[in-house]
């Protein structure tokens, strides 16, 4: 319809959120995306937008000027538009307070419209915004991040990465690059693999974290280094999952654990307060992970609220209710816990809470109501006088209440009561008889992780964190009789029930990290060789003892932001799919470039 146009922009005089009462009388020049369009009897009150906020601009179209008037009238929302004018006071009763450019308005004299939008496929507002469907919004990912809302997340984002970039500095610390170009290491998650042109039928791995190279930054003499780093893991996605994710990646040499707590609270401490001006308290509690398994069924435990387990083995040993008596005759535990006042749980919340035990492999999921000074259990009828009172006492049971209960393997029983407790506290506060105020930011080390776990599946120890954390000293002479019971010198840093990092200090000394590949996880010694040859070659050279830790950036911005995705703290996420829906990937490609990379593809039926 239009011809194409290109004016010679004038350059802004003031960005959009900047006029105030003091301005009047100033010519000045905005420009910016038109927010919305108000006809009053003629005149157009065009609210105009850039990422610092909101003016008011003021188009009367009663002049001599056809041009003028052609253009202001040729305005939609989203269109970008260049407005000349003078600054003048809103009259009284049309001032707006919650604007802070709310005391002004720009009397346009000219404008020059740079492109008219075609309609928005959703509103580009804070509230509407919220509502429309993710795939839309990530679909036209480029609009729904010209909401305040998300912009406001971008800068945030911003701040923090900021913040971080000046502790680290101040505390000596050299941002050094990794390569992304990686190869396969056996870290846990799956890794994406690409393929090499000038070396036929190899691939490299993308990294799931710089971890290997940070530590030969300590042998190469780096002492002290982070890197804000992007990882790449081929995981099923969650809220706080992607596949392509950023760490603040750190590793430094002749340091303890001590050093590093107090190095991350330091940092911790200035990110809340560079980024939302709060005060937080350190030193952070610590809580063993044995603890934390058993208090709250999870090694990353959400503190803000109690409903603490209790362990009742010894109370149902001899219990006529078998299925508790023979559970702890077998070695296993009975563990408890009371969710204050949700006697009134519903069928449907019930159902969805024994299914959730049930997927984690529960038998059932024993319950007690107490209401109307009684107590309403398919299983109550078991009980005796005395297992009655120990649960009342120890529970402190009270009219209201509801128990829930676990008989099974130590760890199978925290996990399940773990997650019940979770989904009770979500149920409690949709009642609201739960309030966690969003300010509330419980910091909480785990610490004496087991070094290692079983894997029944697998028929050996695997690493519970990775296997270059070091055993705790005086556990070392386990290592070979009893390999469970050695801890790993691993430390997480959790945060309200989310592990916003975790790290070690690291084995440094080539024998014992050879005897931890080979005799302890039993990997074959050919592969220690291919895989980490060069690590434990570079042992040879002097390596100073170090240590390091991993944050999740993507989880801290959600939790400083107060929302509860990753996928709106990232500019471009993917889909739970692992898609781009703006740009459309992944994709198949041609043949040509299969043939380039010496590649041909055969997709397996059954995953079609
Ligand atoms: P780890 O595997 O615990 O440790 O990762 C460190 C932190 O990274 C974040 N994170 C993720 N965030 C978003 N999406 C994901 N898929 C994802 N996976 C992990 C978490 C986690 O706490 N090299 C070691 C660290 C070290 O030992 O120094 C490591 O990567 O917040
Ligand atoms: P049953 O006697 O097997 O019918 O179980 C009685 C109640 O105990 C039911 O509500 C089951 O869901 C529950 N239950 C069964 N096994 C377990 C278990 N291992 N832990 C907790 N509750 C269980």
């Amino acid at each position: 319809m239009c011809e194409p146009f290109f004016p010679i922009a004038m350059k802004r005089t003031h960005h959009c959120g900047q006029l105030r009462a003091s301005d009047v009388g100033k010519s000045v020049a905005l420009i910016g995306w038109v927010d919305s369009i108000r006809d009053h009897g003629g005149i157009l009150f065009i609210d105009l937008r850039d990422r610092e906020g909101l003016t008011q601009v003021k188009a009367n179209p009663n002049s001599d000027d056809a041009t003028f008037n052609a253009a202001i009238y040729s305005l939609r929302p989203e269109s970008v538009a260049e407005f000349h004018g003078e600054v003048e006071a809103r009259q009284d009763g049309t001032v707006n307070p919650k604007m802070p450019t709310g005391e002004v308005e720009v009397e346009a004299r000219s404008v020059v419209v740079h492109n008219i939008s075609d309609t928005p496929p959703f509103p580009i507002e804070d509230e509407k915004g919220d509502k429309v469907n993710e795939d839309l919004r990530l679909r036209y990912r480029y609009l729904d991040l010209r909401r305040s809302k998300m912009n406001k997340v971008v800068r945030l984002r911003h701040n923090t990465t900021r913040s971080i970039r000046d502790y680290m500095d101040g505390e000596g610390f050299i941002d050094v690059e990794t390569p992304i170009l990686f190869k396969s290491p056996p870290e846990g998650a799956r890794e994406y693999l690409v393929p090499s042109r000038i070396n036929p039928g190899e691939f490299y791995a993308l990294p799931q974290s710089p971890q290997q190279f940070k530590q030969m930054l300590m042998v190469a003499g780096v002492e002290r280094y982070y890197q804000i780093a992007r990882c790449f893991r081929d995981e099923d996605l969650r809220a706080d999952r992607q596949m392509e994710f950023t760490q603040l990646d750190i590793e430094l040499s002749f340091i303890d654990r001590e050093d590093m707590y107090a190095l991350i609270e330091g940092l911790m401490k200035k990110i809340w307060k560079d980024v939302l001006g709060a005060e937080i308290g350190t030193p952070f509690p610590r809580m063993s992970y044995q603890d934390a398994m058993d208090r709250y069924g999870v090694d990353k435990p959400d503190t803000r609220f109690e409903m603490e387990l209790v362990d009742f083995s010894e109370a149902f040993a001899n219990s006529s209710f078998k299925v508790f008596q023979a559970t702890v005759a077998g070695g296993g535990v009975v563990k408890a816990f009371k969710a204050p006042t949700l006697a009134d749980v519903t069928q449907g919340e019930m159902k969805h809470l024994e299914e959730t035990a049930k997927s984690l492999g529960a038998k059932g999921l024993a319950f007690i109501k107490v209401q109307d000074g009684e107590w309403k259990s398919p299983i109550v009828k078991f009980f005796s006088e005395e297992e009655k009172a120990t649960l009342t006492k120890r529970l402190s049971l009270e009219n209201g209440d509801i128990v829930f209960f676990a008989a099974s393997k130590w760890e199978q029983a925290c996990a399940i009561l773990g997650r019940t407790r979770l989904e009770c506290a979500e149920l409690l506060k949709k009642r609201g008889r739960l309030e966690i105020s969003r300010d509330q930011f419980n910091f909480l080390w785990v610490v004496d992780f087991p070094l290692m776990s079983y894997d029944d599946e697998q028929g050996r120890y695997v690493a519970t964190h990775h296997p270059f954390t070091a055993p705790v000293a005086e556990d070392v002479q386990y290592l070979d009789s009893d390999p469970k019971r050695v801890r790993g010198q691993h430390y997480d840093l959790v945060l309200n029930g989310v592990e916003l990092g975790g790290g070690s200090i690291r084995i440094h000394q080539r024998a014992l990290q050879q005897k931890v590949f080979e005799e302890v996880l039993k990997i074959a010694a050919d592969v220690v060789k291919e895989r980490f040859g060069y690590m434990l070659e570079a042992f040879r050279f002097g390596a100073p003892p170090h240590g390091g830790i991993a944050f999740g950036l993507d989880r801290l911005v959600m939790i400083l932001a107060g929302l509860s995705s990753i996928r709106d703290v990232i500019a471009f996420p993917k889909t739970q799919k692992g898609q781009c829906l703006m740009t459309d990937s992944p994709t198949p490609v041609t043949e040509k470039q299969l043939k380039d990379l010496h590649i041909a593809t055969t997709v397996l039926e059954e995953t079609v």
